[in-house]
């Protein structure tokens, strides 16, 4: 069993103060390991963007560590975290986030620039990643030009962009429908196991329990026995 890719120790976040003060996240523990999804489940409130928030580094916890691939996090300073997110994560989000006056390609090739791909080689690369997820014959498609499904293709070539590690996944079925949301959780599960990336999803939606190695369910933001 290898070592796992990101770890989170006994993390907290709380936001507010006073009357005002939200436990989003109380004292939880999780890691992931290449190759592997894991799913974090739960209700609406319950803590699960706050949670993946941490997890990808975009939010500070309140208490407790996050440690990439052995480094400990807590002890970064604020400008050295886009840094990390360049380079060990992919973020896929429900809304697709793609830009719209872009082709397919060219959003993938946005994200390649924000991560310092060579230049001479951004095109190629776009277009292998597009053809990973399926999209070959899309390639010089608007977004509005896709389906639901395909869109959400071109955000996880995206995410895969720069060859990260870890991709987070906040409700990537919310905006599709249930066969092509199946399709899309299935692809995810195929690059975590191909390509060796730690995958977490987030879900409201028990039929992703399929597509998952591992399971946790938030409640209250602690995780439930
Ligand atoms: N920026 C914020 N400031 C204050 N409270 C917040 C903030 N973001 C989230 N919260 C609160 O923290 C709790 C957890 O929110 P979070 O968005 O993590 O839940 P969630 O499980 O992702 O919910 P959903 O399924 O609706 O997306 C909620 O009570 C929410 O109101
Ligand atoms: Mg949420």
């Amino acid at each position: 069993m290898t070592n796992p890719i990101l770890k989170i120790n006994d993390v907290t976040k709380i936001y507010g103060e006073g009357d005002n003060k939200v436990v989003a996240v109380d004292s939880v523990t999780l890691s992931i390991t290449r190759g592997e999804v894991l799913l974090i489940m739960g209700p609406s409130g319950s803590g699960k963007t706050t949670l993946l928030s941490m997890m990808g580094c975009i939010l500070r916890p309140t208490k407790g560590d996050v440690v990439v691939d052995e480094q400990l996090i807590t002890d970064f300073t604020e400008d050295a975290l886009p840094d990390i997110r360049k380079r060990y994560f992919g973020f896929v989000f429900q809304s697709f986030n793609l830009f719209p006056s872009l082709k397919a390609v060219e959003n993938v090739e946005l994200v390649l620039r924000l991560k310092n791909h060579d230049k001479k080689e951004m095109r190629k690369e776009a277009l292998k990643l597009l053809e990973t997820v399926g999209l070959g014959k899309r390639t010089n498609f608007y977004p509005e030009d896709l389906s639901g499904g395909e869109k959400q293709r071109v955000a996880f070539a995206r995410a895969l962009a720069g060859e990260p590690a870890i991709i987070l996944a906040d409700e990537p079925t919310g905006n599709l429908d249930s066969k092509t949301g199946m399709m899309v959780l299935k692809l995810l599960r195929d690059i975590a196991e191909n390509f060796e990336k730690a995958v977490a999803i987030v879900s409201h939606d028990p039929k992703a329990l399929d597509t998952a190695h591992r399971v946790v369910h938030l409640e209250d933001g602690r995780i439930k026995a």
